[in-house]
C-alpha cells in the first residue's frame, strides 16, 4: 500500500466572524472546525470590535478541537497556514498572531494565505480520498458572500485574475440588508431563500443595474426595494404581510439574474465553460439551480462547509504554497484589502 507522504498542515481563518481551524493532509480534509459568532445577530451585521474579541476567546478551543478530530498531534504538523488578508484588521491579527506564535514554538514554517485565493482553492479539497473530480484550468470562479462578489479567471493554482467585482455592496450584503428592510432577522440571505420557495418570482419587478464589463452593483436594488416597501406601506401598513414569499422570490430572482448575466457574459467572452461557485451565497438555491441548469457548462459547487468562510480552504491554499516552499515570515502584517495571490 502507498504510504502517504503529504504534509499535515494546520489552517487558521479569522478574517471576519468565523473562527475556524482545519487540518489537511495534502488535499484531504481531516478536520474543519468552524465557530460562527452569533454575537453579531442582534446588531444586524458584524461589529468588528466584538469579532476580534470573540476570535481571541475561541481560537485555542477551535485549534484543539481540529487537532482532536483529525487525531493529529501538534508535533506532527509540518506548517501552519493562516489568512493574512483581506478582512477586518482586528480579526486578522488574532489568527495571524496565533499562527506565528504556534509555528515559532513548534519550529515549523508559516504560510500566508490570501482569503480570496483560499475561496478558489476550496474547490480542490475533499474529505473522500477517492474523489477526483476537480475543476480543470482555466475556469471561472464566482465568489459571492457577505463580503465579496468577484468573477475570477483561474489559470492555475496560483495564477488568477479578477475580471469583475462589485462597485458597492457584496451579493450577501445585499441579501442581508434588503432582508432587514422587509422585516427579516440577520443574516437574511438564507431566510429570503427559504421564503422564496413558496413565492412567485414574477410578482414584483425591480430595476437591474447598468454596470460595464463584468462588474456588479447592488446598491440601486437595495434602495429601490426600500422605496417600494415604504410606498406599499403607505397604502397597507401590514405590507409585505401575506406577500412576503412573493416579495422574497422577486428579490432573489433579481439578485440571481444580476449575477448570472455577468457570469454568462464572462463565459461567452472568454469561451470558458468550466464554472465554479464559492462563498456563502453559493448556498442559495436560486443561484445553484441557475448555474446547474446550463447544459453547456461543467459546474462545481463545493460542499457548504467549504463555501462559507472556513479554515479548510486556507489549509488547502497553504498546501499548494507548501509544495512551492512559499513560506511566510514573522514580520508580515495582515492587510485589509485584496492585493493578489
Ligand atoms: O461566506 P460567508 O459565510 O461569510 C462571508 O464572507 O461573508 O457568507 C455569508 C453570507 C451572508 O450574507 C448570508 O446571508 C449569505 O452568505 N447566505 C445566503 C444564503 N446562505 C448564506 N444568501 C442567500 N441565500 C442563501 N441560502
Ligand atoms: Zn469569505
Amino acid at each position: 500500500m502507498k504510504q502517504s507522504v503529504d504534509p499535515l498542515i494546520l489552517g487558521i481563518e479569522s478574517s471576519c466572524d468565523e473562527t475556524s481551524a482545519s487540518i489537511v493532509q495534502g488535499n484531504k480534509i481531516l478536520a474543519n472546525v468552524i465557530a460562527s459568532q452569533r454575537i453579531h445577530d442582534s446588531f444586524g451585521g458584524v461589529v468588528p470590535e466584538l469579532a476580534s474579541r470573540a476570535h481571541q476567546q475561541q481560537i485555542v478551543h477551535v485549534v484543539n478541537q481540529a487537532l482532536n478530530e483529525a487525531k493529529v498531534q501538534k508535533n506532527d504538523l509540518k506548517a501552519i497556514a493562516f489568512t493574512n488578508g483581506p478582512g477586518l484588521m482586528g480579526s486578522l491579527l488574532v489568527g495571524a498572531s496565533f499562527a506565528k506564535a504556534m509555528a515559532y514554538s513548534l519550529g515549523i514554517p508559516t504560510i500566508q494565505v490570501d482569503h480570496m485565493h483560499a475561496h478558489v482553492m476550496a474547490h480542490f479539497g475533499t474529505r473522500d480520498s477517492s474523489h477526483d473530480d476537480f475543476p480543470s484550468f482555466p475556469f471561472l470562479c464566482l465568489t459571492v458572500s457577505g463580503g465579496h462578489t468577484q468573477i475570477l479567471v483561474v489559470e492555475s493554482h496560483f495564477e488568477m485574475r479578477v475580471i469583475g467585482e462589485t462597485q458597492d455592496d457584496a451579493a450577501g450584503e445585499a441579501f442581508d440588508k434588503i432582508a432587514k428592510y422587509i422585516g427579516l432577522p440577520y443574516p437574511g440571505g438564507p431566510l429570503i431563500d427559504k421564503l422564496s420557495k413558496d413565492g412567485d418570482s414574477q410578482s414584483f419587478k425591480f430595476p437591474r443595474p447598468r454596470v460595464p464589463g463584468y462588474g456588479f452593483s447592488f446598491s440601486g436594488l437595495k434602495t429601490s426595494v426600500l422605496y417600494f416597501v415604504q410606498k406599499q406601506q403607505e397604502v397597507d401598513s401590514s405590507f409585505p404581510g401575506n406577500r412576503m414569499a412573493d416579495l422574497c422570490a422577486s428579490i432573489q430572482k433579481t439578485i440571481v439574474d444580476i449575477l448570472m448575466d455577468k457570469l454568462i457574459l464572462a463565459s461567452n467572452d472568454t469561451g470558458i465553460k468550466v464554472i465554479a461557485l464559492s462563498g456563502g451565497v453559493a448556498a442559495n438555491s436560486g443561484l445553484r439551480n441557475a448555474i446547474e441548469s446550463r447544459s453547456d457548462w461543467k459546474t462545481f459547487v463545493p460542499a457548504m462547509e467549504l463555501c462559507t468562510d472556513n479554515a479548510a480552504m486556507v489549509a488547502l491554499a497553504g498546501y499548494f504554497k507548501f509544495r512551492e516552499s512559499n513560506w511566510g515570515d514573522l514580520y508580515s502584517t495582515p492587510y485589509a484589502r485584496f492585493g493578489g495571490v
